[in-house]
């Protein structure tokens, strides 16, 4: 069954059309990575899911509800989705276990007792326990993330939305977030990631989307779209992130 259903999704700035009419489906428990370069309208694309972007036409359909709908809850139905960024977005002032847990109390409506229970289970998840009482300039990028992480599930998503999450990352911090996605990927979480990662969307992605100038070139399992691609675009996207340099190794 799908949990994210976008049809014919666009959206413009001004004059610029960033969305040209994207069609995508996520069948529950699968990881799609969304791949492309910048500009390419990656990012307005998850934002359009959880309505951070009003789309301008088209329609969004989360675990059955239309979020596109004018008269949908848009609170509600967005509690749905847990999304992380590529600046970990918590609250600076606040120690990890208030950031786990504030939403879930004055969202979710949890008594203290249980926000601090489910924020528990899920640093441990995130290999953060005994982080409580840090502030986040205590901890280091890659921890950051995954307490970002941490409280994105401890408001009990059903869809994960990614976008970039490692991008700001020291090199050697990645790989611990990367481990949490793919855990969270084992466990049957539906994740939608954006990424330049493309070692992580071959190995954990069902699905692979390549984007360019706001419309989707191709999409299919990783081993087509990254190991066989069958359009220019998306080959000479590859050649640029698999070889940054351009050296011949
Ligand atoms: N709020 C906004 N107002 C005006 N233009 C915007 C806005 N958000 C995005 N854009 C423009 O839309 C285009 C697509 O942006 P988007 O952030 O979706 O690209 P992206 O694929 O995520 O790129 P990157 O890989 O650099 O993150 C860009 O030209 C960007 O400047
Ligand atoms: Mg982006």
């Amino acid at each position: 069954m799908s949990v994210i259903e976008i049809s014919g999704l666009h959206k413009s700035f001004g004059s610029l059309q960033v969305l040209k009419g994207i069609d995508l489906t996520v069948e529950r428990g699968d990881v799609v990575c969304i791949i492309g370069p910048s500009g390419s309208g990656k990012s307005t694309l998850l934002r359009c899911v959880n309505l951070l972007e009003q789309p301008d036409s088209g329609r969004v359909v989360v675990d059955g509800t239309e979020l596109t709908d004018p008269d949908v809850d848009i609170d509600r139905a967005r509690r749905r989705l847990g999304m992380v960024f590529q600046s970990f977005n918590l609250f600076n002032h606040l120690n990890v276990l208030d950031n786990l847990t504030i939403a879930q109390r004055k969202v979710l409506g949890r008594n203290r007792d249980e926000a601090e229970r489910i924020a528990g289970q899920n640093l441990e998840k995130v290999g953060l326990a005994g982080r409580e009482r840090s502030l986040p300039s205590q901890l280091s990028g890659g921890q950051q993330q995954r307490a970002a992480i941490a409280r994105a599930l401890s408001m009990d998503p059903q869809v994960m939305l990614f976008d970039e999450p490692t991008s700001a990352l020291d090199p050697e911090l990645v790989g611990d977030v990367l481990g949490v996605m793919r855990t969270l990927a084992g466990e049957g979480m539906t994740m939608l990631v954006v990424t330049h990662e493309m070692q992580f969307a071959r190995e954990v992605a069902d699905k692979v989307l390549f984007m360019d100038g706001g419309v989707v070139v191709e999409q299919g399992p990783p081993a087509q779209v990254i190991g066989a691609p069958t359009q220019e675009r998306t080959r000479t996207f590859l050649a640029r992130v698999l070889n940054p340099t351009g050296d011949n190794p």
